[in-house]
C-alpha cells in the first residue's frame, strides 16, 4: 500500500474521531470542558478500536443472535476516560466509549448493555453529561437505559461486572482495556478473558520493561513491586526476568491463552524510528474466529500507521501543512492489504 493510500485511509478514520459531518453532535458534546490529554500516537489505538464494534455487532447479529434468541450483547469498557480527548492544540477527538457507540450506530446489531467504567470522578462525570446529550439526538437514542457509567477503580468494577453477568446465560461481550501502564492485574484480567466474546487490551510492555530493567539495576518502591506482583499474578522472582519489551508481552499473551483460542498483537508505534511503542491485543474465543482475516488486515494497517502520520494528517485537515510530500518519510506496507479495511468494514 502506497503512502497516499495510506493517508487517505487514515484521514478517513481520523474524520470519525472528529466527528467529521457531525460538527453538530460534537459541539454540544464539547459543552463539557473536560478531556483525556493524549499524545499524537494515542489515537492510534483509537484507529483501531474503531473497525472493531460494527464487525463485532455484525457477525454477532448474523451468526449467534438469530440462534439464540436470548443472547445478550455487551460493551465492556475498563479504562473509558471522560468521551472526549484532546491532543496539544488540536480539536477534540471522540474518547472510547463514544468512538464505540457512534460505531455501534452504523451496524446491523446493538449493544444491549455497556459498562463504562473509571475511576476519576472528574472524568466519570464528564462522561455522564455527554452520553446525556448524545441520547439527545435521534441517531444515538438506542442508548438510553442501555448504560451504566462506574466511579471506581477497574479492578472492583471487573469482580462486580463479571458477578452481574454471570447471571446471564447466553451472553458475548467485546471488552475494552486500556490503562495507563500496570493498573489491572491479573486475578481481574482473568475474570475479563472468562467472559464468552472478545478482548482488546493495551499492553504498555516497553514502559514495564523498562521499569522492570530499573528494579533488577537499583530496586523499585515496595508498592511498585507488589503491583508488578499484581499486574502479572507471578512472584517477583519470575517478572524480574522479563527486563525486555518481548518478554513483556510473550509472557502476558501466554496467559491470555489459556483463555481465549485467538491472540493477535498490534504493534502502535510513535514515529518511524520506534521511540515509543505500545501493543494492542486482540483477542477471541475461538481458535479460528470469523473475523481472522480481517484482524490480520487490521494489524497491517494499523502498524503501518505512526504518531508522526497522524500528526501530519491533522496539520493537513487543519490546513497547516498542504501538502503529501510535507509527510515525514514513512514506510511502504508489506502484507495483504489488496482489500482495503473499509471495504471489509462495509461489508
Ligand atoms: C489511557 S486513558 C483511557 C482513555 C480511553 N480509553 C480512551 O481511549 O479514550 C486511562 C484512563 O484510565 C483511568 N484510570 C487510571 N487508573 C484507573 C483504575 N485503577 N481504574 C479505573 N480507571 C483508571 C484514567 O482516569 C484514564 O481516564
Amino acid at each position: 500500500m502506497g503512502v497516499k493510500k495510506k493517508i487517505t485511509d487514515l484521514d478517513r478514520r481520523l474524520e470519525i474521531l472528529l466527528m467529521k459531518g457531525k460538527e453538530d453532535v460534537m459541539e454540544r458534546l464539547a459543552e463539557v470542558e473536560v478531556y483525556n490529554e493524549f499524545k499524537p500516537w494515542t489515537p492510534l489505538k483509537l484507529v483501531g478500536l474503531s473497525y472493531l464494534p460494527k464487525q463485532y455487532l455484525n457477525i454477532v447479529q448474523r451468526q449467534l443472535k438469530d440462534k439464540y434468541r436470548n443472547l445478550k450483547v455487551f460493551y465492556i469498557d475498563l479504562f473509558a476516560g471522560s468521551g472526549l480527548n484532546k491532543i496539544g492544540n488540536f480539536p477534540p477527538l471522540l474518547g472510547s466509549p463514544l468512538l464505540v457507540i457512534d460505531c455501534a450506530t452504523q451496524a446491523n446489531g446493538r449493544f444491549d448493555y455497556m459498562y463504562f467504567v473509571d475511576s476519576s470522578p472528574e472524568y466519570t462525570d464528564a462522561l455522564k453529561k455527554r452520553l446525556e446529550i448524545l441520547s439527545e439526538f435521534e441517531e444515538y437514542s438506542w442508548i438510553e437505559n442501555r448504560y451504566k457509567v462506574i466511579t471506581k477503580d477497574a479492578n472492583k468494577a471487573a469482580d462486580e461486572i463479571s458477578e452481574e453477568l454471570d447471571k446471564i446465560k447466553y451472553k458475548n461481550c467485546l471488552v475494552f482495556i486500556d490503562p495507563y501502564k500496570w493498573e489491572f492485574k491479573m486475578e481481574n484480567l482473568r475474570k475479563m478473558l472468562n467472559l464468552y466474546g472478545d478482548a482488546l487490551i493495551t499492553l504498555q510492555a516497553t514502559l514495564i520493561a523498562k521499569e522492570i530493567g530499573k528494579y533488577i539495576r537499583q530496586g523499585l518502591r515496595e508498592k511498585t513491586v507488589n503491583e508488578i506482583t499484581e499486574f502479572f499474578g507471578y512472584r517477583e522472582n519470575i517478572w524480574r526476568n522479563f527486563n525486555t519489551e518481548s518478554k513483556v508481552k510473550n509472557a502476558y499473551i501466554d496467559i491470555i491463552k489459556n483463555y481465549k483460542g485467538y491472540v493477535e498483537d498490534i504493534v502502535v508505534r510513535s514515529g518511524n524510528n520506534f521511540n515509543f511503542k505500545y501493543f494492542m491485543i486482540f483477542t477471541s474465543k475461538r481458535k479460528d474466529p470469523p473475523w481472522k482475516n480481517w484482524i490480520e488486515s487490521l494489524k497491517v494497517y494499523v502498524e503501518s500507521f505512526s504518531g508522526d502520520l497522524v500528526e501530519h494528517c491533522f496539520n493537513r485537515m487543519l490546513g497547516k501543512e498542504k501538502r503529501l510530500t510535507d509527510i515525514p518519510h514513512e514506510k511502504k506496507t508489506k502484507g495483504n492489504t489488496q482489500k482495503s479495511l473499509e471495504d471489509f468494514n462495509n461489508q
